[in-house]
């Protein structure tokens, strides 16, 4: 190969590649990582006193990290996402509850993930999208699910977490680590209302 054809080849690749990789990786990223959080416009009705979106409360309201962590060590995030698509995308929003509380239903946006160190989209859904469990479900309910899934539905194909419980008579007694989870799914709430200029 002549030092001609190779700087074609070279440059070729480069093109190819690059060109994408800025449109598709650097850019959007800038605009996402780089964006400053919005004030709310004097009047806007918001509920939960944010005073600005996005808000790293409602990423961190109860959460702690470490009921992040047991999301991954237990394997959620293989068949769960935390994604309110937009409705050109898929059928989310007419799922009742995947969208948010009652009246402030909305598809997630890129900034919903402030304030979180990993941002768990995960990638098929064997079961909901539990981007606002919390709104839908209570402790209760998180608990019942989690150690006894068929108590819920006979077809559940969800997976029995009894290693994050403790059997005492016929109850489970969920322990700390389960607490955390279920501390965790509870603050999964993206449907903070968007300031108007941002809808
Ligand atoms: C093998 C796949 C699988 C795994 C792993 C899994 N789930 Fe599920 N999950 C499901 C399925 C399927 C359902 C739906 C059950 C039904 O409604 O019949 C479900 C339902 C749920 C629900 C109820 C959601 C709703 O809106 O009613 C919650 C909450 C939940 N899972 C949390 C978890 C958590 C937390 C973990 C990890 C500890 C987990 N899941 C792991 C498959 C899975």
């Amino acid at each position: 190969m002549n030092q001609n054809s190779l700087w074609k080849l070279l440059s070729g690749l480069g093109l190819a590649f690059g060109v994408p990789w800025v449109l598709m990786i650097v850019v959007p990223y800038n605009r996402e990582a780089l964006a400053q959080p919005v004030e709310y416009a004097e009047g806007e009705e918001v509920a939960g006193n944010f005073a600005q979106y996005p808000s790293s409360v409602a990423a961190t309201v109860g959460a702690s990290d470490f009921g992040a962590e047991i999301y991954v060590r237990e394997g959620c995030v293989y068949c769960h996402t935390q994604m309110v698509r937009p409705t050109y995308a898929g059928p989310d929003m007419w799922h009742e509850g995947w969208g948010g509380r009652q009246g402030q239903m909305r598809e997630t946006r890129p900034q919903d993930y402030h304030g979180e160190s990993v941002a768990m989209l995960g990638y098929q859904r064997i079961g909901q999208d539990l981007s606002n469990v919390g709104s839908r479900m209570d402790r209760e309910a998180l608990h019942r699910i989690l150690s006894n899934p068929k108590s819920v539905s006979s077809v559940n194909m969800m997976p029995a977490y009894r290693n994050l419980y403790v059997k005492n008579g016929d109850e489970w007694e969920p322990t700390s680590d389960a607490e955390a989870l279920v501390d965790y799914l509870l603050s999964r709430k993206k449907d903070q209302p968007l300031p108007a200029e941002l809808k």
